[in-house]
């Protein structure tokens, strides 16, 4: 775990709609500190790739708007800069789904990652350099075409690409998406290390609760465009309910958080 600091990135009561009518986040939020690797769970539809969108000013393009509440980064509201103004403030969004240009090959992926640096080719080559320590296999691979790469490869591409920018902070979304267990612990390796060793803050969105909660340090838990749960992720994963509902390792299936036993676990939130 990095030493963690100060606030970095701070959502304040979020409201967002859609189609200015279709209200999908309902008042949520959440605090990343520096040095942080923050988990935002929740099963399909709870608003996860939503509240990343938020902050990285993504809605516009898909009719959706943050209609209530603020967002700042490093005490600064960003709610009206574009996601290139982000970028240069060190906020770097990668996309559910991965989004390489698949045309390109590998290695010039990564390098359109750079398009915002203004500090010459040799740094820009010296954080390729870095990008390929942390992916070796990236390194294989430069000259393939990433669209015929696997899809963990395209995955790491997708993080590499951001790593070009010189961020402070990714927001990752659904890392795990279509990849087999033994890749998608490696890649959560990956972050673990890019947040030591780089310093980059993190703000993951993640169905996978199970791994999200290994590596983060703090989790919370959206579930119809709200926050029913928030906490250490030490503390999330002891958590019976979370258990029962999201890791899988009770018999009773995988319900909603409201449904049942609202009272007796109402008790042992606040407790
Ligand atoms: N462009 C859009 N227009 C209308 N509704 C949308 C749009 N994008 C998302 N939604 C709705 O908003 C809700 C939240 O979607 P979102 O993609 O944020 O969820 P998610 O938690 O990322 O889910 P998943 O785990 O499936 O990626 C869903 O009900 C979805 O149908
Ligand atoms: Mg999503």
């Amino acid at each position: 775990m990095a030493e963690q600091g100060k606030d970095l990135l701070v959502i304040n009561n979020i409201e967002v709609i859609y189609d200015h009518v279709i209200l999908v986040l309902k008042g949520v939020s959440l605090t990343v500190h520096d040095g942080a690797i923050v988990a935002l769970l929740g099963a399909n539809g709870a608003g996860k790739t939503t509240t990343l969108k938020a902050v990285s000013n993504l809605l516009r393009a898909e009719r959706g708007e943050v209609t209530k509440g603020s967002i700042l980064y490093k005490d600064k509201r960003i709610d009206s800069l574009t996601p290139n103004d982000l970028v240069k403030l060190g906020v770097v969004q990668v996309m559910e789904g991965r989004h390489c240009f698949e045309h390109l090959t590998v290695e010039e992926n990564l390098l359109t990652g750079a398009h915002t640096r203004r500090d010459g080719r040799a740094e820009v080559m010296k954080d390729l350099e870095m990008v390929y320590r942390y992916f070796p296999r990236l390194k294989e691979r430069r000259k393939s075409q990433a669209g015929y790469t696997s899809g963990g490869e395209q995955q790491m591409t997708a993080i590499g690409r951001a790593l070009m920018a010189r961020p402070n902070m990714i927001l990752l979304d659904e890392p795990s998406m279509g990849l087999a267990p033994q890749l998608v612990e490696e890649i959560f390796e990956i972050v673990s290390e890019l947040n030591k060793k780089e310093k980059v803050s993190f703000l993951l969105a993640e169905q996978n609760t199970m791994v999200a909660l290994k590596y983060a340090d703090y989790g919370y838990i959206l579930e119809n465009g709200r926050v029913v749960l928030d906490g250490e992720a030490k503390s999330l994963r002891e958590n019976e309910d979370v258990k029962e509902f999201y890791l899988g390792l009770s018999t009773a299936g995988r319900k909603s958080f409201r449904d049942t036993k609202h009272y007796r676990r109402r008790k042992r939130w606040l407790a």
